[in-house]
């Protein structure tokens, strides 16, 4: 299967001022499949608006090669497959959100008598409806993240390349762009969107990789990450068996009950004790590493 996305070997050098360069891709690969919400985790400066805006063609690539769906960046065709929200979208504000979804619309080339249907499908998507005929600038800034989000569908591409669309908005703001993204992928769309917050990628990645200086420093699904975490389990008897192994961890026994931290490696030994002693287990709980400290390891600054 052709991959969505596709990067080769990617290398970015900016020249700044005085002959300055930033090297801000060091040769980075990755294929994204149809159909896949790819995460793009990683701290300020790592590069992730420079693979976004190379995937768009709005700059050009020192080395290395991508393509979307198979056509390279380079040919216009490309970005015509591609819903795209920028980093600091600029929106024409004195234009209402619905004036403003048919400009997107028209650059698109879609025509006046299919513009009408597609606008109001977006707005109502995310739920701009009743704001339809309110200049831009009377949004609240979830609004103007919508209307952002409502862009880059109303073509209906089949790619969506989001730089942190989550950014900047409350909770519930949050909530509502995460449910919007797992709607792309009901439908069966392509999703790659930039985020420093982990919390964002547990919830709706299939996958993810982490972008460090410039190279891709991890690369998973969220699920084999999660599952390399397990670190150990917290478990609670009722009773208290006599326990003397190295790890295990009596974290209190009173009134006949116990709990108890058992590292992973020591789980069989364990439970095998427990069952000698014809204690009951009362409750497991599975203590594993999460999305963020798997992050903050690899970015260097993890405990
Ligand atoms: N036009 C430019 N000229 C020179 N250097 C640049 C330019 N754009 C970006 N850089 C540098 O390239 C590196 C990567 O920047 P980029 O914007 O891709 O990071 P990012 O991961 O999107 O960060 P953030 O989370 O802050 O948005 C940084 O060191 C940045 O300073
Ligand atoms: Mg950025």
């Amino acid at each position: 299967m052709t991959p969505a996305v596709s990067i080769n070997n990617l290398t970015k050098v900016y020249k700044g001022r005085k002959g300055l360069k930033v090297e801000a891709l060091k040769g980075i690969s990755l294929d994204i499949m149809p159909g896949e919400v790819f995460g793009f985790l990683g701290p300020n400066g790592a590069g992730k608006s420079t693979t976004i805006k190379v995937l768009l063609g709005l700059i050009r690539a020192t080395a290395g090669e991508a393509a979307i769906g198979g056509t390279p960046v380079s040919n216009p065709a490309a970005r015509r497959s591609i819903g795209y929200l920028p980093e600091n979208p600029a929106l024409y504000d004195s234009l209402t959100g619905e004036e403003y979804l048919k400009f997107v619309g028209q650059t698109f080339g879609m025509t006046e008598t299919e513009l009408p249907g597609e606008v109001n499908r977006v707005l109502s998507l995310l739920d701009l409806k009743d704001a339809r005929k309110r200049p831009v600038r009377s949004y609240s800034k979830g609004m103007v993240q919508r209307l952002g989000l409502a862009q880059t569908m109303v073509h209906n591409p089949d790619v969506y390349i989001l730089d942190e669309p989550m950014s900047g908005l409350d909770p519930i703001g949050r909530a509502q762009v995460k449910e919007i993204i797992r709607g792309l992928k009901r439908a069966g769309k392509t999703v790659f969107f930039s985020t420093h917050i982990t919390g964002d990628v547990e919830a709706v990645c299939d996958r993810l990789g982490v972008i460090v200086s410039g190279k891709i420093e991890a690369l998973d699904t969220v699920e084999n990450i999660l599952r390399s975490g397990v670190e150990g389990y917290e478990v609670r008897l009722e009773g208290v068996p006599d326990m003397h192994e190295e790890g295990i961890v009596n974290i209190m026994s009173e009134a006949g009950r116990s709990a108890w931290y058992v590292p992973a490696a020591k789980f069989n030994t364990f439970m095998q004790r427990v069952g000698e002693q014809a204690v009951q287990v009362a409750d497991i709980e599975t203590k594993r590493r999460d999305i963020e400290s798997f992050f903050l390891d690899i970015v260097g600054k993890g405990p």
